[in-house]
């Protein structure tokens, strides 16, 4: 198994190298924005709630976050080689859940990668992106509150996993394809896994 979390601040990159990762690893991708968004559009209960947090670019409330990770992992991302969590955990309370729910499926979190990009970067990527991407939170007021939420309530998370020396900090600026190699190169010395496929 090889667990891993793919944390940044939005716009750094983490559903595009998660791609990638998936798929060279052979792990199950869980992006806990696009589980929600699915929720929206299928006009659930859990949707119509989530779209209220998600269209200011406020946090949903962690109990709700936390039990649908734990469906989710026993459901779909049952007896699979290991899960990317991209987007979760991003408050203490979720990091903590989340260590407690591997634990408790005999199974740990082997490493953080941290897409590192300033926030410049990450307001022009949005910015290109709104124009296109139809999303309720890409919107330049939008952008700026979830800017201010990652810094208040998520970055504090890059210490937690620090002391835990499981964080591997990457450029999460510049070529794709580079970034994706600083990635491979870092989870081959905080872990020793190869990707099945280069
Ligand atoms: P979520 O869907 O996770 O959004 P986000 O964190 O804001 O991040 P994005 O998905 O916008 O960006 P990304 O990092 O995946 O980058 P991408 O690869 O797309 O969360 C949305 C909302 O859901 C939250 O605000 C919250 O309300 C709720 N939510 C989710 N998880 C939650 C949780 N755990 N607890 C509570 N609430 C939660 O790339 C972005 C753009 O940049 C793309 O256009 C891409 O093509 C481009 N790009 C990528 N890499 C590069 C590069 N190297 N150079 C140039 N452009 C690049
Ligand atoms: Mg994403």
């Amino acid at each position: 198994m090889m667990n891993l979390v793919l944390f940044g601040g939005p716009g750094s990159g983490k559903g595009t190298q998660s791609a990638r990762l998936i798929d060279n690893y052979g792990l199950y991708h869980i992006s806990t924005g696009e589980l929600l968004r699915d929720h929206i559009k299928r006009e659930t209960e859990i949707g119509k709630l989530a779209n209220k947090y998600i269209s200011k670019g406020h946090l949903i409330p962690d109990d709700l976050m936390i039990s649908i990770i734990e469906d989710t992992l026993d459901g779909e991302a049952k007896g699979k080689r290991g899960v990317i969590f991209d987007g979760f955990p991003r408050t203490i309370p979720q990091a903590e859940a989340l260590a407690d729910l591997l634990r408790r499926r005999g199974t740990d979190l082997h490493a953080v990668v941290g897409l590192e990009v300033p926030d410049e970067e990450l307001t022009a990527r949005l910015l290109n992106r709104a124009k296109e991407s139809g999303r309720s939170d890409d919107n330049p007021e939008t952008i700026k509150e979830r800017l201010d939420v990652y810094h208040n309530q998520t970055q504090p998370l890059r210490e937690h996993y620090i002391r835990q020396k499981k964080y591997i900090p990457i450029n999460g600026k510049g070529d794709v394809n580079d970034i994706y190699a600083s990635i491979q190169e870092g989870l081959r010395h905080q872990t020793g896994r190869e990707p099945l496929k280069k």
